[in-house]
């Protein structure tokens, strides 16, 4: 297990920009260069693979699913045959860019039989993890999902909101929720796609949140989008410098 390693959690309401928010701190670790950096994409839709431009070869999904048929065919496994063929699965599932890993959840698992393998694919994903200084997770809509599907526990839950009332009640409730029943170090409201300065200060007044910070409407995201490009290439703009200082309050990285 890597020192002071960290693993940021994003969740929040549909289409607030979780995704585009998870590639840019994607790219700011990862430009630091020294330090590994593992991006999961725990969006059935594999939104960040696209957002960083990676195609996922094999997504966890896949590794169950295979699994699952080959027990099913009748191929005996014993608990270590089960264990290191897993372990070298997810291993191989891993899109590699420099000091950048990707991997995708895929959708999720189908409910009530196969624990044994849920669980195994749950802890490898946790000790593959061990090995890189960042850990980034573009998450569904609720951290339930992140904590059943990826890992436990998180260092820093994000959570992603517009400064519609929609958004924020969706991160309170997140945050209730998850205060209640799973683990995290901290929660940071991240307000996203805000577009003056009385439209943040409105936005912070109404929640009782702990806030990380707030990132502009960027024309230069959309742009992006639009055109398909990796947010690995986002030139030097306002949402990237915001979302780099958020980082620094949050957790203090990049240091
Ligand atoms: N700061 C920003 N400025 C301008 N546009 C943004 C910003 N952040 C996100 N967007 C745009 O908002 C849209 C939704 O963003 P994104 O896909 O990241 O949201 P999401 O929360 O991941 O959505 P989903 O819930 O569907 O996964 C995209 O078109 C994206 O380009
Ligand atoms: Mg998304």
């Amino acid at each position: 297990m890597r020192e002071n390693r960290a693993i940021f959690a994003l969740c929040g309401k549909g289409g607030v920009g979780k995704t585009s928010v998870s590639a840019a701190i994607v790219k700011i670790l990862s430009g630091l260069g020294s330090k590994k950096v593992l991006a999961i994409d725990a969006d059935p839709a594999v939104g960040l693979a696209s957002a960083l431009g990676i195609v996922p070869r094999r997504t966890i999904d896949d590794i169950r699913n295979d699994l699952i048929r080959d027990v099913r065919d009748g191929t005996a496994m014993d608990k270590q045959e089960l264990v290191s063929r897993i372990d070298y699965d997810v291993f191989d599932a891993i899109e590699e860019k420099g000091n950048l890993g990707f991997l995708a959840i895929g959708r999720p698992e189908t409910e009530g039989c196969y624990c044994r393998v849920n669980s195994f694919l749950k802890e490898i994903i946790e000790t593959t993890a061990g090995h890189f200084d960042y850990v980034v997770i573009d998450g569904e809509a609720g951290i339930e999902q992140v904590n059943r599907r990826v890992m436990d526990a998180v260092d820093h839950l994000l959570l992603v909101s517009d400064a519609s009332a929609k958004g924020l009640n969706v991160v309170n409730e997140i945050y209730k929720t998850a205060a209640r029943t799973v683990k995290f170090r901290k929660a940071a409201l991240v307000l996203n796609r805000i577009r003056s300065q009385e439209e943040a200060k409105a936005a912070i007044e109404r929640t009782t949140l702990e806030v990380g910070g707030w990132i502009p409407e960027d024309d230069t995201i959309r742009e992006f989008d639009i055109q398909g490009r990796s947010i690995l290439e986002l030139p030097d703009c306002p949402s990237l410098r915001a979302v780099a200082s958020i980082l620094e309050q949050v957790a203090g990285e990049p240091s």
